[in-house]
């Protein structure tokens, strides 16, 4: 399976910085010999529809970053999954920890997000993932194993990613063994949710990723990907973790 390389460019980019990101994206996704796995921006809304504008008819999706879960209505503030499509995008992050942790998301929230995402068209990337505290103490796979089973609904069509908490922004990232524990118990997790379906989920890693960790991170077993917040906003940077991600592909990961 091709891995998939997304970028949460969480809340920054102007319009101008959002033109200067697209751009070498796009030259270098034209190259014939260049990347062999997905590639997918996340910007905020208000660049959604430039961003899509200047990758329209190139092989990188855009997605949203949230949805609610009505398709229209009395939600002042609020963006719904049909206005994402409207905006271009075919993608969108759902449960991530700093939507669940900043505006107290559930595991039911998310999952009903899920749905309305899945009506209007777009594939969703589920994120999930333990708190410092929560590794410290041993429940990080009773977290994520309660995270799965609350956030996705079934059937399940989209994409998980697990993303440690406390590995995120913080330059500190998951170890290779953290990874592959983790990643084979989502793996057994989503065949339990879902039998054979859950063997398909592509399963991506986020936390720190950087051009310098991306291969060895990549060619993990059961890594699929990798969603990237940082080193999103600097293409060369993606572009050097997107081409690390054909190596991991080619080497067996994911
Ligand atoms: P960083 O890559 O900046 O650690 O962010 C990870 C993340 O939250 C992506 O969704």
């Amino acid at each position: 399976m091709r891995q998939l390389i997304a970028g949460n460019w969480k809340m920054n980019g102007l319009t101008t910085q959002a033109s200067a990101i697209a751009g070498p994206l796009r030259a270098a996704a034209g190259d014939p010999i260049g990347l062999t796995c997905d590639l997918l921006v996340c910007p905020p809304f208000t660049q959604l529809l430039t961003v899509a504008q200047a990758l329209a008819g190139s092989p990188i999706a855009v997605g949203g970053q949230d949805c609610h879960t009505a398709p229209h209505g009395a939600h002042t503030g609020d963006i719904s999954a049909p206005m994402l499509r409207d905006a271009g995008a075919t993608w969108v992050i759902l449960g991530h920890s700093e939507r669940r942790q900043n505006h107290a998301e559930t595991d039911e929230l998310v999952r009903e997000k899920v749905v309305a995402a899945t009506d209007a068209g777009l594939t969703q990337i589920v994120c999930v993932g333990e708190t410092a505290d929560q590794r410290a103490s041993g429940q990080e796979t009773e977290v994520v194993g309660w995270q799965l089973a609350g956030s996705l609904p079934k059937p399940f069509t989209g994409v998980v990613a697990y993303e440690p908490v406390w590995a995120i922004g913080t330059g500190k990232t998951a170890t290779e063994q953290d990874v592959a524990i983790m990643h084979a118990f989502i793996r057994d997790e989503l065949v339990r949710q879902f039998g054979e379906a859950g063997r398909g989920v592509r399963i991506l890693y986020g936390g720190s990723v950087n051009p310098a960790n991306a291969a060895t991170l990549l060619a993990v077993p059961e890594v699929g990907g990798a969603l990237v917040g940082g080193a999103s906003l600097k293409p060369e940077d993606f572009l050097a973790i997107a081409r690390a991600a054909r190596i991991a592909s080619e080497a067996g990961g994911g």
